[in-house]
């Protein structure tokens, strides 16, 4: 394969990015690249709810349009990310919560109207939707949340049957990091899905964020880790890849990162039921990685001229 999209079509995986929506209108290259190497795409802020309904009642969709139509302009599928997480939610929904003015049921009220409204909206444009991210805290306890708080731990199972009334045609995703390693996240994410799947709550998927970086030692048990999710009947997602490294970069460096997300790649392929491989960014350009982790960078499969990097190259070898 010459590309992304052909190594795509050529594994029967689905090829992503997250998109930067302000980058796609204004900057005529990284449109060019996004368009001819990926078949799948994720807003990378454009679908979260502070992005949405900063003000209450007062929707702003033009961004996450702009992602629905780029996708349909250029056949590629969209990710919907997120209904339901503990970031990015707008003041006024946390300020109401903290300051008593919104209760619980009024709480729970705006956390359905929040999913039908946007699902809704994308009913039958979107093929996956990331329900809930990452409800789970790194000691593998329910992370304490304004949802958790208030709504108490069915909050997860409502919200699926909230995503499902919306779009019923939409994979239904929980999503989270440090998913590939992390054995405490992994069992109690493993026991909700359990648990939804007993309730017959419509979950369809589980997503990987696939956030690493080449100073951990790569996370060697991720295809089993996949494999006990995918034994329960989900469709698997490589949802956020990237690879970090403390700058500077070097080529020794920039060896292992090719390794780690040639290994991410093909972890998914193996898989029969892991569907979608999709990098968070896919140029150091546009990466949020240096702004959340002092020091550290690179993260991406191109450089910031959109030249690709050996990481681009370790893909495409993948078979
Ligand atoms: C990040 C974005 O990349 C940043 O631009 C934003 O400032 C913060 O959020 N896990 C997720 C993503 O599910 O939504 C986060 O995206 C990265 C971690």
């Amino acid at each position: 394969p010459d590309n992304l999209r052909e190594l795509s079509h050529k594994l029967g995986v689905w090829i992503g990015s997250a998109v930067d929506v302000t980058a796609l209108a204004g900057e005529a290259d990284y449109r060019t690249v996004l368009n001819r190497e990926f078949t799948h795409i994720t807003g990378e802020n454009a679908m979260k709810w502070e992005s949405i309904e900063a003000e209450r009642g007062v929707y702003t969709w033009e961004a996450a349009d702009a992602v629905v139509r780029n996708a349909q302009r250029n056949r590629q599928k969209v990710r919907g990310h997120t209904l339901v997480w503990h970031n990015q939610l707008p003041t006024w929904l946390t300020e109401g919560v903290a300051d008593g003015s919104i209760d619980a049921k009024e709480l729970r009220k705006i956390l359905r109207d929040h999913i039908m409204t946007e699902a809704g909206r994308y009913r039958g444009k979107i093929r996956a939707w990331d329900v809930v991210n990452e409800v789970v805290d790194d000691d593998g306890n329910l992370r304490q949340t304004i949802w958790l708080t208030h709504l108490g731990p069915g909050y997860i199972a409502d919200a699926f049957r909230w995503a499902h009334q919306a779009d019923p045609h939409a994979k239904l995703y929980i999503n989270d990091y440090n998913l590939e390693w992390d054995t405490d996240k992994i069992n109690t994410t493993l026991n909700i899905v359990k648990d939804l799947k007993a309730k017959r709550v419509p979950i369809d998927g589980i997503g990987f964020q696939g956030h690493l970086g080449i100073q951990y030692d790569y996370p060697a048990d991720f295809p089993n880790v996949m494999r006990q999710f995918t034994d329960l009947g989900l469709e698997a997602a490589i949802t956020e890849a990237d690879v970090r490294m403390v700058l500077p970069v070097t080529p020794e460096k920039l060896a292992t990162q090719a390794d780690y997300y040639k290994r991410m790649l093909s972890t998914c392929v193996a898989d029969r039921r892991c569907v979608e491989f999709t990098v968070w960014g896919y140029t150091d350009r546009h990466s949020w990685v240096p702004g959340w982790f002092d020091g550290e960078g690179a993260a991406c499969i191109m450089d910031e001229n959109l030249n690709p990097k050996p990481a681009y190259n370790a893909l495409l070898s993948v078979r």
